[in-house]
């Protein structure tokens, strides 16, 4: 049974559990799936595809959005942190993560199309790595944060 007859048989199924009309009189609605004044949900949605090419674009562009978001300042002040020789970490590109300066995943649960920056260290050391998001050298410090433009930005706010 492929995707686009599921679909049909739901949808068939939705249409005589929820509508009753005169005997001999034709539905107006039974040409729709859904009735006008509800844009399906993206589950419905997936029922209204054809082919499973459709369903991985739905998914795509719902998921992966074309342009990606600008990166928030989550701090102003750089955190210092202890790395251990050979550990790959996890940087915190996108500024929403609640475990700065690392990443926790959610650059992706939000839809920003960033990604973490990941990096590894030869020798174990204390580190600055940015919270503002503004360096020039990720994922370290450079200072950025004391420039006028990261000062008068509010946390929180796009770069
Ligand atoms: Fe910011 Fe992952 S949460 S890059
Ligand atoms: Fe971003 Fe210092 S915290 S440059």
């Amino acid at each position: 049974m492929t995707l686009g007859s599921v679909g049909a048989t739901l949808r068939g199924a939705a249409r005589g559990a929820g509508v009753s009309t005169a005997p001999g009189a034709a539905d107006p609605r039974a040409s729709q799936p859904f009735p006008e004044h509800v844009r399906p949900r993206f589950p419905q949605r997936l029922l209204e595809l054809e082919s499973p090419l459709q369903v991985v674009f739905l998914m795509h562009t719902k998921w992966f959005s074309k342009t990606p978001a600008k990166p928030l300042v989550a701090q102003k002040t750089p955190i210092k942190v202890e790395l251990v020789a050979g550990t790959t970490y996890r940087w915190c590109v996108c500024g929403r993560s609640k475990k700065q300066p690392f990443c926790d995943g959610s650059h992706f649960f939000q839809r920003t199309g960033l990604s973490p920056l990941k990096f590894k260290v030869q020798e174990t050391r204390s580190v600055f790595l940015c919270t503002c998001k503004a360096t020039q050298k990720p994922p370290y410090c450079d200072g950025t944060h004391k420039s006028e433009r990261i000062l008068k930005a509010e946390v929180g706010s796009p770069l």
